[in-house]
């Protein structure tokens, strides 16, 4: 049963001062665990994704927790930031998602081709192909032109799957055009519009479109995808045991063996403040991907909420061995009136878990902040919470 630990402080290596107190008991941390600045981490985590957490976090918890080829898992992995990291840190990864979009994110990039294979396989996609007449409003997002490249590399990566042929060059392709599909900057395929993790309707890109008097421009899909795909791969890529991705709700673990895991950093849905569908929408028509496949869960209310994370931490103390690690965040919602990380605490007192600590890294807003698609301070996240669990022996 869960018991509340006089732990020792964490090894807390960052410069900033710390904030130490108790909260019913609870040793809470409040401090800057990791800097705030921009393109701190390696350049294969620069895809985006809506409320993603920045490679500071989990790498702040592995360097804590593991050693090379221990086993890290998030359940839920979205851009695959946690199991991107552990690889880079020569972990083994496994990471899941309810959406089988986060693994089309995430798994190219733990073993990235070469800029050479990327480009000969490019020369080899046609560039041209006939519209369907139900993929004509998306000319409201891409010049005609556009389009119809895009149409070819679909057309491609659906010819290949079907032959057996779709190899890892495929995929990291595809993975590349699946973050160029739409954004703010001439780099993305579309025209002007939101930034690419939250796609806007098509009426709403009209609507766009007239305000800023643009017509969308033609863009060269497969230089766009070269030219992302030299900025991706410039730190190196990483040279990690074997990885394992699957598409798995968090609740429903039977897939991992009992104990096998050292560590999970991980972030579930906040309430219902993101509906992963509907912004993922036009990333779901190029993936060739039905919406109703994503069994993503939005809590309506808190009792959902408890409900579904209480499942999920039953699944999670059955997979985490021993004396492992649960680092679990919780984000700030609703300008801090809801600390959810009192929920997962609660929840934690009928499992084989101990609370070793909540630490909440304060943070001076930058631009990643965005990832949350809201006004910074206004409704999204102000800080990291993350509750720290133990695995009790049983
Ligand atoms: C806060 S995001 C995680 C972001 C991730 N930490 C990152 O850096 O990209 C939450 C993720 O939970 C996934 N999700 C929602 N419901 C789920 C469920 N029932 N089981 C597993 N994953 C789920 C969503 O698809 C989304 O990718």
């Amino acid at each position: 049963m869960s018991a509340i630990r006089q732990q020792s402080a964490p090894a807390i290596s960052q410069t900033g001062q710390f904030v130490r107190e108790r909260r019913d008991g609870i040793p809470y941390i409040i401090g800057e665990f990791w800097t705030a600045k921009q393109r701190q981490s390696h350049s294969l985590h620069e895809i985006s994704y809506r409320a993603c957490f920045k490679a500071e976090l989990p790498e702040y918890f592995i360097k804590r927790f593991t050693k090379p080829s221990d086993t890290v898992f998030d359940p839920f992995m979205g851009r695959g930031t946690t199991p991107l990291q552990a690889a880079l840190m020569e972990r083994k990864a496994i990471a899941s998602d309810a959406s089988p979009l986060s693994l089309l994110l995430a798994r190219p990039r733990l073993a990235p081709p070469a800029v050479e294979a990327i480009e000969a396989r490019l020369a080899l996609i046609p560039r041209t192909a006939r519209i369907a007449q139900r993929d004509l409003p998306l000319t409201a997002f891409y010049h005609p032109d556009t389009l119809a490249q895009l149409v070819a590399l679909k057309n491609w990566f659906r010819r290949r799957t079907g032959s057996g042929d779709f190899d890892s060059i495929d995929d990291w392709i595809r993975m590349v055009a699946l973050n160029r599909l739409s954004g703010h900057s001439s780099g993305f395929f579309s025209g002007r519009t939101m930034p690419p993790n939250q796609a806007v309707s098509i009426a709403a890109q009209k609507k766009i479109n007239q305000r800023l008097g643009q017509t969308p421009p033609p863009r060269a899909v497969a230089d766009l995808i070269i030219r992302k795909s030299r900025s991706l791969l410039r730190d190196g890529v990483p040279n990690a045991p074997r990885s394992r991705f699957v598409v798995s709700e968090s609740t429903r673990l039977g897939w991992l063996k009992r104990d096998s895991v050292d560590l999970v950093v991980t972030s579930p849905p906040f309430l219902n403040i993101v509906d992963y569908k509907s912004d993922n929408w036009l990333r779901l028509w190029f993936a060739d991907l039905n919406p109703e496949d994503l069994t993503c869960t939005t809590p309506a209310n808190l009792d959902q909420w408890r409900s579904f994370i209480g499942k999920t931490l039953v699944a999670l103390a059955r997979v985490v061995r021993s004396g492992g690690y649960i680092a679990f965040e919780v984000g700030e919602i609703r300008n801090g009136s809801l600390p959810l990380e009192k929920e997962v605490i609660a929840l934690a007192q009928n499992l084989p878990l101990t609370v070793n600590s909540v630490c909440i890294n304060k943070q001076i807003f930058t631009k990643t902040s965005n990832c949350w698609g809201v006004s910074n301070n206004a409704h999204g996240t102000n800080s990291n919470r993350v509750v720290v669990l133990e695995r009790n022996a049983v």
